[in-house]
């Protein structure tokens, strides 16, 4: 049995549904266990304990959301070259960039000697103004479609161990 960790952390609920969707797809797949776990919960036993990671947050501020960033901070050191190679793959949901999420997060997985496995998924919510920025969000199903496709992606390549 191979492990998938997703780690999310999400405000108005769209990067919520956007792990939702990828978990729900790698679930699907056989000899795959699927462990979703929102940001402030994870801990490096999570992480050690996983052969492979999704990592969904939302941009805030021009960089991932703050307890996504507590979660890398209070793993790092923990799990530092113990999980070398493994595979991981990154979804943000943005009202309009989140190209600076995406950064971030890619640059602590190369401290991580973490392997990309999917070019990273960016949803754009187009909520630029406050009231749009504040509201709960509902993800388009053909988005949560693409975050399927990493879940599941992530999943089969696990469970064929190609990575
Ligand atoms: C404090 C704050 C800062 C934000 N900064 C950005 C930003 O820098 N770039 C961007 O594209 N969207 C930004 N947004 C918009 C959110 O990324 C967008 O609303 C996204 O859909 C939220 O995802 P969530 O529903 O998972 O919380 C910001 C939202 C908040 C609340």
């Amino acid at each position: 049995m191979k492990r998938l960790l997703i780690v999310w952390h999400s405000h108005t609920g769209g990067s919520r549904q956007m792990a939702r969707a990828a978990a729900d797809a790698a679930r699907t797949e056989n000899g795959i266990e699927v462990c979703l776990r929102h940001a402030p919960e994870a801990q490096p036993d999570d992480v050690l304990a996983a052969d492979g990671y999704l990592f969904a947050t939302p941009e805030n501020l021009a960089s991932m959301a703050g307890l996504m960033k507590d979660f890398f901070d209070r793993v790092y050191y923990p799990v530092l070259d113990r999980i070398n190679g493994r595979p991981y793959a990154v979804m943000i949901c943005a009202g309009s960039d989140g190209s600076g999420a995406v950064r971030q997060i890619e640059r602590i997985a190369t401290g991580l000697r973490l392997k990309p496995v999917a070019p990273p998924l960016i949803v754009i919510t187009h909520a630029q103004t406050r009231e749009a920025i504040l509201a709960p969000k509902t993800i388009p199903v053909e988005e949560l479609a693409r975050c399927a496709e990493v879940g599941a992606g992530l999943a089969a390549g696990l469970a064929a161990g190609v990575f």
